[in-house]
C-alpha cells in the first residue's frame, strides 16, 4: 500500500451500489413498472407511476443492504421449475435476475397462524423493504411462491395498494380470470382477493406495495374471517 491511499472502512454499511445482484433485480422491477398497456385501465398507469417514482427515491438515496439470513421453506422446492418457466416467457429477465440471488433469499410466511396445508404450499420473499435486504420504508418488493393447487385464502391489506406481476405460472384471482406471466393485477386498498394455482405448475408473481411506512414496516397481515363473496369484489 503506498502512503496516501485511502483505506476500506470494513464497518462501513453496504450500499446498493455494492451489490450488483440486487441492483439489476431492482432495475428489472423498475422496467416492469415502466413497459406495457395498462389495457384501458385509468387506475394501472398511476399505480405503475407511484411505484417507479418511489423506487427512484430509493435508487437516488443510496440505500443499505443489510445481510438477512438465507431460508427455504417447503414450496422452495419448486422454485427451480418456476425459473425453468420463467426463463421460458416474458419476464425472462426478471426470471433470471431473481435466480442470481435465490441463494441469498429469505422465505417466510408472513402469518402468525399459517393453515397446516398452506404452510407446504406457499411462501414469500422480500427483496426491498423495511426489513431488507435493501432497506427502504417507502415501498416494498418481493416474490410470492405457490405450489402447483394451492388456493391462498381470501385476505386484504388495508392501507397498501398491492400489485402483483406474473413471472412464471398461470393463477386465478377471485376464480374470475386467468393470469400468465407478464400480467400485472392491482389490488386497491381494503379489497378482498384469493389466489389460485393450475394444476401442474408452481406459480411465481412479483409485487410492490405502496403505502404508509408504518403500514410497510408493520403489515399486520390476517386471513379475513369471514368468506365474503368474492363474486362482488368486495
Ligand atoms: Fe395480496
Amino acid at each position: 500500500m503506498q502512503d496516501g491511499e485511502p483505506l476500506v472502512d470494513m464497518n462501513a454499511p453496504v450500499r446498493l451500489r455494492d451489490r450488483p445482484g440486487w441492483i439489476y433485480l431492482i432495475q428489472e422491477f423498475e422496467m416492469m413498472y415502466r413497459l406495457g398497456s395498462a389495457g384501458g385501465s385509468k387506475a394501472i398507469p398511476s399505480h405503475r407511476k407511484r411505484v417507479r417514482d418511489a423506487l427512484g427515491k430509493v435508487i437516488d438515496e443510496g440505500p443499505e443492504v443489510i445481510a438477512r439470513t438465507p431460508e427455504d421453506k417447503p414450496v422452495t422446492a419448486h422454485l427451480g421449475r418456476a425459473f425453468d418457466l420463467g426463463d421460458r416467457g416474458p419476464m425472462s429477465g426478471m426470471s433470471r435476475a431473481l435466480e442470481r440471488v435465490a441463494p441469498l433469499l429469505t422465505w417466510e410466511y408472513g402469518y402468525e397462524k399459517v393453515p397446516k396445508a398452506l404452510a407446504q404450499k406457499y411462501a414469500y420473499c422480500e427483496v426491498l423493504g423495511p426489513r431488507g435486504p435493501v432497506v427502504s420504508d417507502r415501498i416494498t418488493l418481493g416474490f410470492v411462491l405457490f405450489a402447483p393447487n394451492t388456493t391462498y385464502p381470501q385476505h386484504s391489506h388495508h392501507d397498501i395498494e398491492e400489485s402483483y406481476v406474473s413471472v412464471a405460472g398461470a393463477w386465478s384471482e377471485n376464480e374470475l380470470a386467468v393470469y400468465a406471466p407478464g400480467s400485472l393485477i392491482l389490488n386497491v386498498p381494503g379489497h378482498e382477493h384469493r389466489i389460485t394455482t393450475g394444476e401442474h405448475d408452481p406459480c411465481l408473481l412479483a409485487y410492490a406495495w405502496i403505502g404508509p411506512a408504518d403500514k410497510l414496516t408493520a403489515p399486520g397481515m390476517k386471513f379475513s374471517k369471514t368468506k365474503k363473496r368474492v363474486e362482488q369484489g368486495i
